[in-house]
């Protein structure tokens, strides 16, 4: 097996990587949750893990599954379960990508029982959900952090805004305007933008193509 040779890129270096979505509670069957596959986190771990890489896989709720000597895949469901589980390892990686679509929202109060339907209108308030890689750029050390954004207006100028916000070191922005890509879809259109604004636009390409071409650019700027 390759990766267990030494002297790969990322031999001996520890990496973390969320994906999928959360699910935020209502009741005992209901969530708010969003189409996040998860797949490019998953296939994010996988390069990670053939360039020799120690990897922590922190999913949200996910059909893909991943089965790898070197990826030690952590299931969560919520966005605050994905926060604890990301902040017990984060102090000693190398390398942080987050890949996942965390719900900005919960509900704020979870019932225990099953809702009843009652009235013709019904609404449940929702409070901000801790802002995990935002956190994460709080509290870099040597770590080399990388985000993704989504966004649907002005995507460039968005996702440098949030690259500074937080204290990145580049950021992925997914197109969602081009044919094929995006959620539920196998292909990712993406632009790679490091902290120093250099802008690096892709082809549309399968998100493990997308996964090769993210290491790529991480492993010419990461120097241990
Ligand atoms: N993210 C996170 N925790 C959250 C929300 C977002 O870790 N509670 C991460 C995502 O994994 C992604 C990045 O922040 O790497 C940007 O997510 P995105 O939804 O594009 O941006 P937000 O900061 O949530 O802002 P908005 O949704 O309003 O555009
Ligand atoms: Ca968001």
């Amino acid at each position: 097996k390759d990766y267990l040779q030494k002297g790969l890129p990322l031999s001996g270096k520890k990496v973390l990587i969320t994906a999928g979505p959360t699910y935020e509670a209502i009741d005992p069957v209901r969530f708010i949750g969003n189409h996040a596959s998860g797949q490019m986190g998953y296939e994010l771990a996988k390069v990670a893990a053939n360039l020799g890489a120690q990897v922590t896989l922190v999913s949200g709720p996910s059909h893909f599954s991943v089965s790898h000597d070197l990826i030690d895949l952590r299931k969560v469901t919520s966005a605050e379960e994905m926060y604890n589980e990301v902040h017990s390892h984060y102090k000693h990686i190398d390398i942080a990508i987050c890949a996942a679509a965390v719900a900005d929202y919960r509900p704020k109060t979870v019932a225990d029982q099953k809702i009843k339907k009652k009235e013709a209108e019904f609404s449940i308030e929702l409070v901000k959900t801790k802002d995990i890689l935002l956190s994460l750029g709080d509290q870099k050390e040597n770590q080399f952090l990388v985000g993704f954004a989504l966004e649907t207006e002005n995507e460039l100028e968005n996702a440098k805004i949030k690259l500074k916000k937080k204290n990145l070191d580049a950021i992925v922005l997914n197109s969602l305007n081009d044919k094929g890509a995006g959620f539920g879809k196998p292909t990712n259109k993406i632009t790679f933008i490091d902290k120093n604004s250099s802008i690096k636009p892709f082809e549309l390409k399968t998100k493990a193509e997308v996964a090769k071409d993210i290491f790529d650019e991480i492993l010419n700027r990461y120097h241990a």
